[in-house]
């Protein structure tokens, strides 16, 4: 198998870097096609994706580099508008190789939906006549989907609390529902939907509120990875990168800005192949809070060897069947890339981009400060801009970040220096 440790990825040109991919995942010429097209959803598809439909809107897909995740190697498309993450993400992927790269795993696919019921007599007794009908529940919930349940999948617990709450006690009912390699929604709130009349009838209450809960805490996933200390830069760079997180595990403001990094990496993964971005972010926010102090996804340690030591834990709601990611043609061949046959090997690729781009963060942030290797890909869109190309364009970056004048006036006429030399 071909590896995905690329050196100078970044100088092929567009067509060359898609025909690398295609190399590797083995892409036809129509899914090559379907990647370089603005246009592969097609207006139809479009029209009954989301609804008062006008047209399409396009962003660049870009491919992480180098990542060993489980002992393979993947290459990580990512769609996403801000410069310098593809290249962060890519960079701490190849300093994780010497010690083995990433090892992942995940909690399994079990999703929560949440049964509301209020007006209820009895909250601590009701909470019993719940739980005593447990069997009952699971068969009502399961008779609604036999295709999940065949696979698998289906209600596997049934949990009831009472929660004090400013109107009053309730009676909350978790269904834990393993929803397989689907993301899960539609089948958790068919369940809750359609088991509610019975909970009223145990209760003797009524059932207002039947949803999924994005804190997806039976669905999680955990990734960690050692980068030596001599890939980046020695010992006094892991304590100053332990420093930092340290920051953001301790203030929620640090924690925000830290977590964001982590998004970085997660996100564009999530858009690319289709699943729902919004779940993914509620899910690690909410995560993050569950002690009662927002605090970092990540965990940062040292070795006995004085080694750098990484970890992430969140909920990882995505799936590989249903919704987008069956019907846009783009996230098709986005996850035909990462070579994925399952929810959880998806989860675990996604989180290992996340770890990736907070270990880069980190590290410029701890070292040299952002700004730097902001600056060199910047310059790079800028000479880019006024029109250079291959060692002109490497050039007229070198000189613009050696000189602290990256703007698109100096690109342009560094450019037409060159030009007529
Ligand atoms: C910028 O998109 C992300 C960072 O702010 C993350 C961080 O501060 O850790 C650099």
């Amino acid at each position: 198998m071909r590896t995905s440790n690329y050196s100078g990825f970044f100088k092929l040109s567009v067509e060359e870097r898609l025909n690398e991919v295609a190399e590797f995942a083995n892409l036809t010429e129509e899914e090559k096609a379907v990647i370089t097209s603005a246009d592969s959803l097609d207006e139809d598809k479009a029209d009954h994706m989301i609804e008062n439909v006008i047209g399409k809107y396009a962003l660049p897909m870009g491919i992480a580099m180098n990542f060993m995740i489980n002992g393979k190697d993947v290459l990580i498309p990512m769609v996403v508008e801000e410069p310098s993450v593809v290249a962060a993400c890519s960079n701490a992927a190849k300093m994780a190789r010497s010690a083995g790269g990433f090892t992942a795993s995940t909690s399994g696919n079990v999703m929560i939906a949440q049964i509301q019921v209020l007006n209820v007599a009895v909250p601590f007794a009701a909470k019993s006549m719940v739980l005593e009908k447990k069997d009952e529940i699971m068969r009502i919930c399961n008779e609604k989907d036999p295709v999940l349940v065949k696979l698998g999948g289906g209600v596997k617990e049934v949990e009831a609390r009472v929660l004090d709450t400013k109107v009053g006690p309730m009676v909350i009912v978790h269904l834990l529902v393993d929803t397989g390699d689907a993301m899960g929604a539609n089948a958790v709130n068919t369940m809750a939907e359609a088991v509610a009349p019975y909970i009223e009838e145990i209760t003797g209450g009524s059932v207002e509120l039947r949803i999924l809960s994005n804190l997806a805490d039976h669905r999680l996933v955990r990734v960690r990875a050692t980068w030596r200390k001599e890939e980046i830069g020695g010992e006094e760079v892991v304590e100053k990168m332990i420093n930092a997180y340290s920051f953001a595990e301790a203030d929620p403001y640090r924690a925000a800005t830290h977590n964001k990094g982590i998004m970085n990496g997660i996100i564009p993964v999530v858009t690319a192949t289709g699943n729902d971005t919004r779940a993914i972010e509620a899910g690690a926010h909410s995560y993050a809070s569950r002690s009662g102090r927002y605090t970092s996804i990540t965990s940062w340690e040292k070795d006995s060897n004085g080694d750098l030591v990484g970890s992430i834990e969140m909920p990882m709601a995505v799936g590989l069947v249903g919704g987008a990611t069956k019907i846009h043609p783009t996230a098709q061949a986005a996850v035909k890339i990462l070579g994925v046959k399952t929810a959880a090997e998806l989860a675990q690729i996604i989180a290992s981009a996340g770890l990736a781009n907070n270990m880069t963060a980190m590290k410029a942030l701890a070292t040299e400060g952002i700004q730097r290797g902001h600056m060199s890909l910047h310059a790079r869109n800028l000479a880019n801009t006024a029109g250079a190309k291959g060692e002109v364009l490497e050039k007229i970056v070198k000189q613009m970040v050696v000189e602290k004048k990256v703007r698109l006036e100096y690109a342009q006429e560094l450019f037409k220096k060159y030009n007529e030399k």
